[in-house]
């Protein structure tokens, strides 16, 4: 079994499926000692959505957590927590594995083809893999009950349903998810259709995944799992695809980029820095109908976003990618790293070469078949606040069987749900509960809480702010892209957000949350519960 890996400029030049279409560099050969009698049979339940490809398309692998080194920094190693991918059965394009890196692996998948992993846990304490954005029955999607001990396994079956799009996975064990995804634990779940072909987006070297996250460093190059649970983990630098200072060079041509904010807490205001607007194509659950120009977009953990950029006049020109100042609150960090709101520089990009192809500018993208609110059976209120030194959601923390009856769904319904940021839930109404620019309580108290739900995507059909309007809450709202199917919808203090999602194809125990990865570890999470 053959990996491919990648050159750190190969890497940075990453490309979409475009199987053999870019030549890596060397090949490395990953024997693994685990390969074990064939992966158990699944049953994948039918869906209309998709007809199954035949089982000759199947793509299979084996994912090993463990532990290991980077060099991040140049002078000295980094220990790191990852995820190493070999493929079984597939196209070995199908798996990119990135140099001297500890996110990854990207994998590639086809719409209606089925997936298998063998999770294998090499680490000292246990784990799982969530596949976040995946319409997936409940036993494959990672839920803390399902972690495995070291030295386990566990194995992964299902058919891929969602439409194309830049999904992602990562761990999700019993308040460890957060210290995990932290180490290193990371990858991309990149889904292809038919759709997404017709609409002739950069393909190739022209597509690039740009995973953006921030950490800490102590001056022995070691990364430093510290902050708080009120704040989360706030980093003091910007890592994109894993490495320190980012810096690119690409082609005076057009590009789709793939980002994802896979920070454990912090929210980016991303902005070019020579003000050209963003033009998005895609959302967290795929293509949106036709693009949509912003001249900032608001990514919060989880959070997916994809842009078709025009750089074919940009010959010799450098620009930048920063996260612009913000406040939005929080502030006021316990933890050592940067308040949320700091601006950073997040990547460089540099023009050089000749234009070799050219993408036209899209104008109708997909047809995202959306669902009308007005079919929906019911309105679902959960109240999103902070209490003492952890999050609550209707008042209850995350008890692991637990469902409440207000958590019960009926399957192929369409609800309408509500996420309600109270903010301190201590009776801070009004101006005082502050967007960051209040008091130090009400800074402290509020927090914006990205909120997930686990084997759905829905549709973001109202925001609303209850309390005073601020400057604050402009200085993010302005870059919130609502449109297109979402499984992560940012709640900013004092607003409500409502969501339409349906609840298809599997029953079973899935999870909601906030996906601010200290908020979820400390309790900010419950189940809720399909059944037919
Ligand atoms: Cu990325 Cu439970 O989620
Ligand atoms: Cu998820
Ligand atoms: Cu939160």
């Amino acid at each position: 079994m053959k990996n491919r890996k990648l050159t750190r400029r190969d890497f940075l030049k990453l490309t979409g499926l475009g199987a053999g279409t870019v030549t890596f560099g060397g090949i490395i050969s990953a024997c693994s000692p685990y390969l074990q009698p064939a992966i158990s049979a699944t049953p994948i339940p039918t869906s209309t959505l998709v007809s199954a490809l035949p089982a000759s398309d199947d793509l299979e692998i084996i994912m090993r957590a463990t532990i290991g080194q980077v060099n991040i920094f140049p002078d000295s190693p980094t220990d790191i927590w990852h995820y190493q991918a070999e493929i079984k059965q597939g196209d070995p394009a199908s798996v990119q594995t990135l140099p001297n890196s500890y996110l990854g692996p990207i994998i590639h998948t086809q719409r209606g083809q089925n997936f298998r992993a063998r999770l294998v846990n090499e680490l000292s304490e246990e784990t799982i893999v969530h596949w976040h954005g995946l319409h997936i029955p409940a036993e494959m999607d990672g839920h803390p009950r399902y972690a495995i001990a070291p030295n386990a396994s566990y194995d992964y079956s299902f058919r891929v349903l969602n439409r194309a799009g830049t999904y992602w996975f990562h761990p999700h064990p019993h308040q460890r998810t957060g210290a995990q995804a932290y180490a290193g634990m990371a990858g991309l779940f990149i889904v292809h259709d038919e759709e997404e072909a017709a609409a002739q987006l950069p393909t190739g070297e022209f597509d690039l995944p740009l995973v953006i996250q921030d950490r800490i460093f102590d001056a022995n190059r070691q990364l430093v799992y510290a902050g708080d649970s009120m704040n989360g983990v706030l980093g003091t630098t910007v890592l994109v695809n894993g490495q320190l200072n980012a810096s690119l060079t690409l082609k005076p041509a057009q590009y789709r980029l793939r980002l994802l904010n896979g920070s454990n807490a912090r929210i980016y205001k991303l902005a070019w820095s020579d003000n050209t607007p963003f033009t998005v194509i895609a959302t967290d659950g795929g293509l949106l109908e036709k693009p949509v120009e912003r001249n900032a977009i608001t990514l919060a953990p989880g959070e997916r976003v994809e842009l078709w950029a025009d750089f074919s006049d940009h010959t010799g020109r450098e620009i930048h990618l920063l996260s612009q100042q913000f406040s939005a609150g929080g502030g006021m960090g316990m933890g050592s790293g940067y308040p949320q709101g700091t601006p950073f520089d997040i990547l460089a990009i540099r023009f050089e070469g000749d234009v070799t192809r050219l993408f036209p500018r899209p104008s109708l993208l997909s047809s995202p078949n959306f669902y009308l609110p007005e079919d929906s059976v019911r309105t679902r209120r959960v109240e999103v606040a902070m209490q003492g030194m952890a999050g609550f959601l209707n008042g209850r923390t995350f008890v692991m069987d637990e469902v409440a009856s207000d958590e019960r769904v009926r399957l192929g319904d369409l609800e309408i749900w509500e996420f309600a940021n109270l903010g301190s839930g201590m009776g801070m109404g009004g101006g005082g509960m502050g967007m960051g620019g209040g008091g130090m309580m009400g800074g402290m108290m509020s927090q914006p809480h990205p909120m997930h739900i686990h084997g759905v995507q829905f549709q973001v059909i109202e925001r609303r702010l209850d309390t005073n309007q601020s400057s604050g809450y402009e200085s993010l709202s302005d870059g919130f892209i609502n449109d297109g199917w979402k499984d992560t919808v940012l709640v900013l203090p004092g607003e409500t957000v409502r969501v339409l999602v349906k609840f298809e194809d599997f029953a079973g125990l899935f999870l909601y949350h906030c996906h601010n990865l200290e908020h979820e570890d400390g309790g900010m999470m419950r189940n809720y519960e399909v059944s037919g």
